[in-house]
């Protein structure tokens, strides 16, 4: 989408459609194809993206026609896609697209199928939204049965293994059969539409890039608040925990585009590099610096041992934490990251925190005089800059922050804060063979190498995580983590 300024509006131009097309969701009647995937594929399609020769073929181990599945599409659509987001007229032509394979991934029924099901000359993607244990068995079946070309792409979901070990066991497992160039590894928080904005308010203005370092900026706060429980996938979540689940891939990708050099050109490669210096420049955690929590019982809200379906259980589903970016442009300066699962509300954020200015004219109570500059995900995307000014009125020199706040629905319009959602972007930045918003083998396996001691110092220990109350902003001891620092968490 691109945003012309028109007036004093900004106009929205059309979307441009991308290649023809071939892409097969293996898991295609599985949770995440049915929320995410197919309904953020349908949104592309509505919005023009498609050209008319696009294919999606869905394959899972289910026998059944392709009008089982597509009704089963229409249903995914109907139930994850809000009514405003849908055009009944686009659905029926969408559903057109589609069809459907049942495949063994195990054996060899279904596979001779895919196979004359696919076409020589359209861009060849194929999803893997399966269990990763599967990726590597499939991987081996596309190629035994010679269906993916050598310029064929696959995109594998998160968890990307639970250990440097299992990360590198599944790197080696892809590498036997595609290239690093055709393996998309997705973390969806780098196609949210803030996130990509970040690099633009980085990189497109002078305005900042010059104050962001540690000679200016006094520490970075970034929030990942989830109001959700882990009710509905406890099993999976009390094997991983805040840590696992979050912080090795979503904040971690959060905090290397916020440190990160500049890239010499926003090409895959130039970012991708840029961010594996800030993970391997990362210090270990000192255990003082790491509060883990686990939610209970509040109000309404379940414990999380009732939703984990777990009598006991050490698993985080809060962690706050200082770490330190060692290099010349952070030197001491801290970044405070922190998620959890049934805080307060949903928000999610980075801030800059910039330093004071080094010496007040002013008297010593007139007030704050320091920038704050926040960069909000979700929900109600948008940057706030806050700046000193006068407060109005007599009375002295009093100051106060204001903002200059930018929300996307205010100033881009409804269309344009009708954000896309982030696996929209993706698959079509799949379709366009564009790496930059994926994560490369060597930066997982950095991430896991930075993850994986501090996770085995807590359990050598045997600590468990402090209780703190669903609905509440996380455990006391995350607000003391600050305080010993003088400072303070942003509000969620
Ligand atoms: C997923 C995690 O990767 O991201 C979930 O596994 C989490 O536990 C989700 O709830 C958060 O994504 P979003 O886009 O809702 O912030």
């Amino acid at each position: 989408m691109e945003a012309v300024r028109q007036g004093k509006a900004i106009m929205v131009s059309r979307v441009i459609p991308v290649d023809p097309f071939d892409l097969v969701i293996f898991g295609a009647t599985g949770d995440l194809a049915r929320r995410k995937i197919l309904p953020g594929l349908y949104r592309r399609f509505c919005d023009g993206q498609m050209p008319p020769e696009a294919r999606i073929i869905g394959a899972a181990r289910t026998e059944q026609d392709n009008a089982a599945f597509a009704e089963q599409v229409r249903e995914a659509i109907e139930t994850f896609l809000p009514a405003k987001k849908r055009d009944p007229k686009g659905l029926k032509a969408f559903l057109e697209r589609l069809s459907y394979v049942a495949v063994d991934a195990h054996g060899e029924a279904g596979w001779e199928d895919l196979r004359a099901t696919m076409r020589d000359n359209v861009v060849q993607a194929f999803y893997f939204s399966v269990a990763p244990a599967l990726f590597g068995v499939l991987a081996e079946r596309l190629h035994h049965f010679e269906i993916a070309r050598k310029d064929a792409r696959i995109v594998v979901e998160k968890p990307f293994g639970r250990d440097l070990g299992t990360a590198r066991e599944l790197n080696a497992t892809l590498a036997a059969h595609f290239d690093e160039a055709q393996i998309y590894r997705i973390d969806h928080y780098l196609g949210k539409e803030t996130v990509q904005n970040l690099m633009a308010v980085r990189f497109g203005n002078t305005l900042f890039e010059p104050l962001w370092n540690a000679q200016y900026v006094d520490h970075v706060q970034i929030t990942v608040a989830e109001e959700v429980g882990v009710g509905g996938r406890g099993a999976y979540y009390d094997k991983s925990g805040a840590m696992r689940d979050m912080v090795q891939n979503h904040l971690m990708q959060l905090l290397c585009l916020t440190a990160m050099e500049p890239p010499a050109r926003f090409e895959p490669d130039a970012v991708r590099d840029e961010k594996l210096k800030v993970i391997r420049a990362l210090d270990p955690v000192a255990p003082v610096d790491i509060v883990r929590g686990q939610y209970r019982a509040s109000g309404d809200h379940a414990s999380y041992l009732e939703d984990a379906e777990a009598e006991v259980s050490r698993t985080e589903s809060f962690i706050a934490m200082k770490i330190h970016v060692s290099n010349w442009r952070w030197n001491r300066t801290p970044f405070y990251l922190r998620t959890g699962k049934r805080l307060r509300s949903r928000k999610s954020e980075i801030v800059i925190h910039f330093k004071e200015t080094p010496h007040s004219i002013f008297d010593a109570d007139a007030g704050n005089r320091a920038n704050v500059l926040s960069i909000r995900l979700q929900p109600d995307e948008g940057i706030d800059l806050r700046v000193t000014i006068k407060e109005p009125g007599p009375g002295g020199m009093r100051l106060i922050d204001v903002p200059l706040d930018m929300s996307f629905a205010d100033a881009l319009g409804p269309e344009v804060a009708d954000v896309p959602d982030a696996y929209e972007r993706l698959i079509m930045d799949v379709i366009r063979g564009n790496q930059t918003l994926f994560m490369r083998g060597d930066e997982v396996e950095a991430a896991w190498a930075w993850t994986d001691p501090i996770i085995a110092a807590w359990e050598a220990r045997g600590d468990r995580p402090v209780p703190y109350h669903a609905g509440s902003s996380g455990p006391e001891e995350a607000a003391i983590l600050m305080h010993r620092d003088n400072r303070r968490w942003r509000e969620i």
